[in-house]
């Protein structure tokens, strides 16, 4: 059973279970925050102090986006009741205001806890489909016009309404107007509970291709036919693979050869050499690096991509020894700022002992 916190207004953020401690410590440091505790596996809630009361939603929005987060469900509400037809009509009942008048696709997510550990059958998957069922019913006749703009799994949402089950008779609501970031996607994102939903890829040739799926999801931008990526530390090709799978022509640099039929690949052109000092000749579009390298030497490449090749899309992984390494983060992403890229960092779902960093040249661009 999950107890939210009472007292100030309570945010719940989600993250990758096992990630809860540090996203725990990121939220301690905000001065917004003044108080935040583990929930359950991948569930976290903070409290929003009085000295943030009456800002408004927007401004707390980009304060309060932790590099540990996968999702926030800002401002929540506890309803109760025991029957989930009355419980749809109380969830409904709060988001009749929110969403009055929206004339812009938006979204609902109606989320169970044991999903934020990735489980694809969660316990209470039914119940929550019932209450879907009952909102929509309810939402339906009380907000006609609104509910009409309801676009399941639309990636820019106008407003998100977010209602997780705690326990059969007992969800919290949240519904906001979400801000866009930096680099394309919005905050909190499109996708349920954070999680994208990365289709298998039986021929790829390593699980880590899953890493840069989440990117391209976070950016809501994918390379384009024709495009030019540069791919360091490629092998043995999964980050290539989805690559070539969108239409880029790809400059693959490693010390090791790909795959065979990546290494076969008429638009893959494999370069034995270092990552650290390769350079490519002309325009890139993406360049992304999957390297094993201590953080210092990811902040060397943030530096020379930043700067010198100046792609028009970049994403970055930096790989941390033991404890993340947010000072270097906050470096990377202070060096691509004052390059002119708008950027982000996160930690996704399926990175380990890593952080993502995205950057994009003109944020313009992004679709
Ligand atoms: C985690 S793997 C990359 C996996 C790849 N993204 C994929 O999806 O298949 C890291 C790669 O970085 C390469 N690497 C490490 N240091 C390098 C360097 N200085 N220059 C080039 N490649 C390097 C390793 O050889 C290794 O293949």
């Amino acid at each position: 059973m999950i107890s939210l916190p009472g007292g100030a207004p309570c945010w719940l953020f989600t993250c990758r279970h096992t990630y809860e401690d540090v996203l725990v410590a990121q939220l301690l440091d905000l001065p917004e925050v003044t108080g935040a505790t583990r929930l359950s596996d991948g569930l976290v809630a903070a409290l929003v102090g009085e000295g943030a009361e009456g800002a408004p939603v927007d401004a707390l929005l980009r304060a309060l986006d932790p590099t540990y987060a996968l999702q926030v469900l800002p401002n929540v509400r506890e309803v109760e009741a025991a029957g989930v037809n009355t419980l749809g009509k109380l969830v409904s009942d709060v988001l009749a205001d929110p969403v009055d008048g929206v004339s812009a696709p938006w979204d609902l997510h109606v989320l169970v806890p044991a999903q934020l550990k990735g489980n694809p059958r969660p316990p209470m998957a039914r119940r929550a489909m019932l209450l879907e069922q009952a909102i929509a019913a309810r939402l339906g006749k009380i907000r006609k016009r609104a509910w009409r703009q309801r676009e399941e799994g639309c990636g820019k949402p106008a407003r998100l309404a977010q209602v997780l089950l705690l326990d059969h008779e007992r969800a919290a609501v949240s519904c906001v107007a979400p801000v866009a970031t930096e680099v394309g996607g919005t905050w909190p994102v499109g996708l349920p509970a954070g999680h994208a939903e990365i289709p298998r890829d039986d021929g790829a040739p390593a699980s880590s291709f899953r890493k840069l799926e989440e990117a391209l999801l976070c950016l809501r931008r994918w390379p384009q036919q024709g495009e030019r990526a540069v791919d360091v530390g490629a092998c043995p090709g999964g980050w290539t693979r989805v690559l070539r799978r969108n239409g880029a022509n790809v400059d693959a640099v490693d010390r090791q050869p790909l795959v065979q039929h990546l290494m076969r690949d008429r638009r893959v052109h494999f370069h034995k050499a270092d990552a650290f000092t390769w350079e490519p000749e002309g325009p890139v579009d993406w360049w992304v690096s999957d390297v094993i390298a201590f953080p210092e030497r990811i902040l060397g490449m943030v530096e020379r991509v930043a700067n010198e090749v100046r792609p028009r899309f970049a994403v970055i992984q930096m790989k941390f020894r033991r404890e993340p390494d947010h000072d270097a983060v906050a470096q990377a992403l202070a060096t691509l700022r004052a390059a002119g890229y708008g950027a982000r960092a996160r930690h996704f779902f399926n990175d380990k002992n890593e952080m993502t960093l995205m950057a994009v040249r003109d944020p313009d661009a992004a679709a």
